[in-house]
């Protein structure tokens, strides 16, 4: 007779750990969107980088970054020479948290259990894409990467660490260059944006 093997993860099955990122129930996020949102990109790129969460249009089209911020995100790709397909863009939280506002669906900030919960699948995909570089876009990535509940931006952005092997470079979040009012900031954001992916580059060669 033959035997099929059967996979330690079909032997004992863990709820907990539900094996699809759609069906993921470890918070409660997931009974308000319309889908999971998975990173996306190279599977082996020397290069992850980590937002917050999807957001409308995220939520919608189940990809990350294709909405506003994405397209900012775009403009420092460009700026820096980084190939978006050469790399690996995924989010700390993969289901999007909003609250009505009218007709629309405002972004709320995860919570830090939200964050903790779905580490989880940000440590599959660092395991998987192995990313020499991982580059932190605002807070709540950086919590997530550094798997601390508070961090202080100011004191990672520009100051690339070290973390299990690999380095962390932390910029802000697109959708903060977006937010900012004066033209002068704005630029200053952008570029510490630019500056941090042109280090990123350098860090995996
Ligand atoms: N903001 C994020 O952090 N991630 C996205 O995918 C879109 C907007």
């Amino acid at each position: 007779a033959t035997t099929i093997p059967i996979s330690a993860e079909k032997a004992q099955p863990d709820r907990e750990q539900p094996s699809k990122l759609d069906e993921c129930r470890r918070c409660e996020l997931w009974q308000f969107a319309t889908q999971a949102v998975p990173g996306e990109g190279t599977k082996r790129a020397p290069i992850m980088i980590v937002g917050e969460q999807p957001g409308d249009q995220e939520d919608l089209a189940g990809k990350p970054f294709v909405g506003p911020a994405g397209k900012l995100l775009d403009q420092v790709f460009a700026q820096a020479e980084v190939d978006r397909k050469a790399i690996y863009l995924t989010n700390a939280v993969k289901h999007f948290k909003w609250e009505p506002r009218g007709k629309r669906r405002l972004h709320k900030t995860p919570a830090q259990r939200e964050v903790e919960a779905c580490h989880y699948w940000l440590e599959k995909e660092l395991a998987t894409v192995k990313p020499k570089v991982i580059v932190a876009m605002g807070a709540t990535a950086l919590k997530s990467v550094m798997r601390k509940g508070t961090v202080a931006l100011k004191d990672f952005v520009g100051k690339p660490v070290r973390v299990d092997g690999a380095w962390v470079v932390t910029i802000y979040h697109p959708s903060y260059v977006l937010r900012v009012p004066d033209e002068a900031s704005k630029h200053e954001a952008f570029s510490v944006m630019v500056k941090g992916l042109k280090l990123a580059h350098e860090l995996i060669e």
